[in-house]
């Protein structure tokens, strides 16, 4: 992506993101449905990484640090700013990159997801994404959190076929004598295509087999939290 075009998109989506959380709470807390039976139907299904761009905080440190040490005499006014920021960012097709949501409730707006992730032809690792969604003007606009990272994702179904997604990541996190990042600092924006209904069965086969943990850990939480909070998720 060019300079010009990878920061229009940048603009483009910080000032979407405030507008939509600012309609996206009277929404969600109305008495209405958050979205009609057509447009979960949207939302569900397996989406295909087609687009997009991610920035690391590690990168941009470092890639600030290689400009500077570059420029003539440490002369920061000879630092293009612009240019360390455009190009540490890592291009969307790098691994490959599936987000799986089976359901999304209407009445209440609760959704849930996986990410399926991880080198092409290699098998995905599966992580969690849970939140809440509601109908825009703009589309079903869904937030959420990851459940191995800090971060908070942001989806926008635009219609049957386009989901874009913004994902920021705040936490700096290293193990203690700071030899090795166990989390890192990043944003992303990406654009899904939703694949075919036949790619949910193989979606699902990763998934269940996620859960079926030799160490039963998933089973384990997830009946503690039954016990603790009542809920009647079948066993
Ligand atoms: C620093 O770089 C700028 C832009 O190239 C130049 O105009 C200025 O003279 C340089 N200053 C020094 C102290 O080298
Ligand atoms: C869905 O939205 C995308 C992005 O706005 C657009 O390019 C595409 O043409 C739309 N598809 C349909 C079927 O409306
Ligand atoms: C996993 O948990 C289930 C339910 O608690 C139990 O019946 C099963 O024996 C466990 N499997 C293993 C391999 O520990």
């Amino acid at each position: 992506m060019s300079r010009a075009a990878f920061i229009a998109t940048t603009l483009l989506v910080s000032a979407l993101c405030a507008r939509a959380q600012t309609e996206f709470l009277p929404l969600l807390f109305s008495e209405e449905p958050k979205l009609t039976e057509e447009q979960a139907a949207q939302v569900v299904g397996v989406w295909d990484q087609v687009g997009g761009f991610r920035l690391d905080g590690s990168v941009l440190d470092d890639a600030l640090r290689q400009a500077v040490e570059a420029a003539a005499d440490g002369n920061s006014t000879d630092v293009d700013f612009a240019g360390v920021l455009a190009d540490a960012a890592s291009p969307f097709d790098a691994l490959s990159f599936k987000l799986f949501i089976p359901a999304i409730d209407t009445a209440t707006g609760a959704f849930w997801a996986y990410y399926l992730i991880g080198p092409k032809g290699k098998k995905p690792a599966v992580t969690r994404v849970l939140g809440m969604g509601a109908a825009t003007k703009d589309g079903v606009l869904l937030t959420g959190t990851k459940d191995e990272d800090t971060g908070t994702w942001y989806g926008l179904v635009k219609n049957d076929t386009t989901l874009v997604a913004l994902y920021m990541e705040g936490l700096e996190a290293w193990n203690a004598d700071r030899t090795e990042v166990l989390d890192n600092q990043v944003v992303a924006q990406y654009t899904y295509a939703k694949l075919p209904p036949e790619e949910i069965q193989a979606a699902l086969a990763l998934v269940v087999a996620k859960g079926a943990k030799a160490d039963n850990s998933s089973q384990g939480i997830a009946a503690t939290d039954r016990e603790t909070h009542g809920g009647s998720g079948s066993k």
